[in-house]
């Protein structure tokens, strides 16, 4: 924080807007290549919350990086303060109370590092989902791999840019061999637990 920045004591605490919820709140991120199913299965897995009554919001490239960050591009630079900016902007959504769903390639360990130093350890899980370049480009539902074998497009992940691997994700889905519907209901089971208030 800067040194003349001085944070106000505010009444209402993440706690108190917790409580006036009645759940938990934490940041849910998905990390995978371009069309690896990272948006259509936090999709699923926000409808599931709705119906629970949980508050929720999702944060994906379409509302961020047409908004919020549309001055960035997909350079090394460009794609850590894309990662910075959301972690922020994850991280005021989870204090208003919100289980937050962010989808986005974060093809960077150090970047994914990061987030969960500005959420703090406990209020992040992270979802690795682990489909193969190949059956990305075999699916391409945005063309934008064609485009990058045509040299259309450059720094495209898991062409012509890294694809960090997750090492020790809270949870990997393998869209090869689980169904959408099978692999949300494995994220809600493993997430339900953390939704319960301690002091309850
Ligand atoms: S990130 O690397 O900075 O995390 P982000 O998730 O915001 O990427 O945006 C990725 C989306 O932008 C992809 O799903 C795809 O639709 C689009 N895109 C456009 N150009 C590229 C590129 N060079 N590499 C990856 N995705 C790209």
């Amino acid at each position: 924080m800067g040194k003349n920045i001085i944070a106000h004591d505010y009444q209402i605490s993440i706690k108190d807007r917790r409580q006036s919820n009645g759940h938990n709140s934490f940041l849910l991120w998905f990390t995978g290549l371009s069309g690896s199913g990272k948006s259509t299965i936090a999709n699923v897995v926000e409808q599931k919350l709705h119906q629970k009554g949980i508050k929720t919001y999702t944060l994906d490239g379409d509302n961020i990086r047409k908004g919020i960050n549309n001055d960035l591009t997909f350079s090394p630079e460009d794609r850590t303060e894309n990662i910075r900016r959301i972690a922020e902007v994850a991280n005021l959504m989870v204090n208003a109370g919100l289980v937050t769903l962010a989808a986005f390639v974060s093809p960077y360990k150090k970047d994914r590092e990061n987030i969960r130093t500005i959420v703090k350890d406990v209020n992040f899980v992270e979802v690795y989902i682990n489909t193969s370049v190949e059956e990305c480009e075999r699916r391409d539902v945005k063309g934008l791999y064609k485009k990058a074998r045509l040299g259309e497009i450059k720094n495209m992940t898991g062409i012509s840019a890294p694809y960090e691997v997750p090492e020790n994700p809270d949870i990997e889905i393998k869209t090869e061999y689980e169904s959408v519907e099978a692999a949300a209901q494995r994220i809600i089971d493993f997430i339900t637990p953390k939704l319960k208030l301690y002091n309850e």
